[in-house]
């Protein structure tokens, strides 16, 4: 009998009987990678287990998610107080980024008795330690593994029965019983969900750490997300040293908390006051620059924008946008050229979010308008003002959302004055240190910091 295939989709596990080119579901390119169904269910036939019969649900002792803290403020808020003993965390990322160097310290600072099980498919002991040396760690409490088979990996959790197992990663990993490759849909699914079974039921700690790659041949992290109970992803720029730790998925918390940590020579150090940090310190006040007041997650932060304009040499302009959004970009400069008659049509515009960080909120429009503005006609913002604003087509400035928390960061870091839509400025409740000037469109904006 012929084996039957399917294809499926490696960003979202989307399923299809033929081969598409772009996934219907979760929209990307060059996806689909066919695999065989897995026949472990041969003849239909299946072992029945004796089940206990269903409970009142109130008869059950709530566990009362008990935390184990991680030894990083800054993880343990993402994560809603720390790990909840038992859970299945993921971790994503892309390769190079810190996951296996975040993880490696939590194994060292986690709380509570037992051991720790460090699996590792993609480096040797000696790599391991040599991280270890880096990070100055010395813990005879964390055991090392090198393997990839799950049945083996298995044996040793049921044997030794630690307080955190770490995988790393989820793409090394394979299952016998699934004839696809390691790193397909269907071998990391069924890793997971062995790694879960055993995990769930000796009630221990789980962090699974998997690359997020553009190599169509391997599954990415999203298509475990709904089996896990906590989805973190490590985000950053290569080449910057900061990393933000987003959740995405918190069963045991609210989700979308960030935590904010730099790579340094020894490891991941936590970065308490981040807004301090995203702003360029410096004397003179050169034009282009303006600092906005982002949130990510709960809390807010303050960052700096960089724009610059020049004259387009080429017949056709280029149009930069690092760290923002280049479609928001495009068209807020249309708003400008038609509401504010600032001609960039011949211009060069980048755009530039300091510290490498992605910001993608609509409270920044303004931010964005003024710095190329601000660019374009060579004027410099004064320092010590912070701008806030949606932009709508018309040229408006719309309100945002959690004003009060973004004017509060301002004045705890010595800011003088704020430029916030008209609108909320109507709506504000507290008093605060700043000048707070209220605008309704960008050309009021630009007139208020003189601009105009
Ligand atoms: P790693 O944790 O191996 O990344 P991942 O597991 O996500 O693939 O981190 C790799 C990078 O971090 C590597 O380029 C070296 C750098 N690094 C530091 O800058 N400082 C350090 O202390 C360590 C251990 C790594
Ligand atoms: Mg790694």
């Amino acid at each position: 009998m012929k084996a039957k295939t399917i294809f499926v989709c490696n960003e979202c596990g989307y399923e299809s009987a033929k081969w598409m080119g772009k996934c219907p579901a979760c929209n990307s390119w060059n996806t689909f990678v066919e695999e065989k169904i897995s026949n472990k269910v041969e003849n239909g036939k299946k072992e029945r287990k004796i089940q206990e019969p269903p409970k009142p649900l109130n008869s059950y002792v709530g566990q009362d998610a008990k935390r184990i803290t991680t030894g990083y403020a800054e993880l343990d808020r993402v994560l809603g107080g720390g790990l909840v003993k038992g859970s299945l965390v993921l971790v994503g990322g892309e390769p190079g980024i810190g996951k296996s160097t975040l993880i490696l310290q939590i194994c060292d600072k986690i709380q509570g008795d037992g051991k720790v099980l460090y699996v590792s498919g993609e480096e040797s002991a000696e790599q391991i330690k040599l991280r270890a040396d880096r990070l100055n760690i010395k813990n005879d409490d964390i055991l090392f593994l090198g393997e990839t088979d799950i049945d083996i990996i298995d044996e040793n959790i049921e044997e030794l029965n630690p307080k955190l197992v770490i995988i790393d990663s989820m793409q090394t990993m394979y299952s016998e019983e699934i004839s696809s490759a390691p790193g397909s849909v269907s071998q990391v699914r069924e890793i997971t969900a062995r790694i879960m079974k055993i995990c769930k039921s000796k009630k221990i700690t789980t962090i699974i750490i998997g690359h997020v790659t553009k190599d169509g041949n391997i599954a990415g992290p999203r298509v475990l997300e709904h089996m896990v109970d906590t989805v973190l992803y490590i985000e950053g720029e290569r080449y910057f040293s900061y990393r933000m730790v987003r959740g995405v998925k918190n069963r045991f918390g609210s989700t979308n908390e960030v935590g904010m940590f730099e790579m340094q020579e020894n490891g991941m150090v936590e970065i308490t006051n981040p807004s301090s940090i995203l702003i360029s310190e410096r004397e003179d006040n050169p034009s282009g620059s303006v600092v906005v007041a982002t949130i990510e997650g709960t809390r807010p932060l303050l960052v700096e924008l960089q724009a610059l304009v020049s004259q387009s040499i080429f017949g056709f302009p280029r149009r930069t946008a690092n760290g923002i959004d280049y479609n928001r970009l495009t068209l807020l400069m249309a708003v400008m050229e038609k509401k504010a008659g600032l001609m960039l049509g011949n211009q060069d515009v980048y755009l530039n979010v300091v510290g490498g960080l992605k910001l993608n909120e609509p409270a920044l429009d303004l931010g964005i308008i003024l710095a190329t503005a601000s660019s374009f006609k060579n004027i410099s913002i004064p320092k010590g003002v912070v701008v806030l604003g949606e932009v709508g087509l018309t040229g408006e400035v719309r309100t945002i959302n959690m004003i009060e928390k973004r004017l509060k960061e301002a004045e705890r870091l010595g800011f003088k004055k704020c430029i916030i839509p008209e609108n909320n400025k109507k709506l504000l409740k507290e008093s605060y240190k700043l000048d707070i000037i209220g605008v309704k469109n960008i050309n009021e904006a630009m007139k208020a910091i003189e601009l105009r």
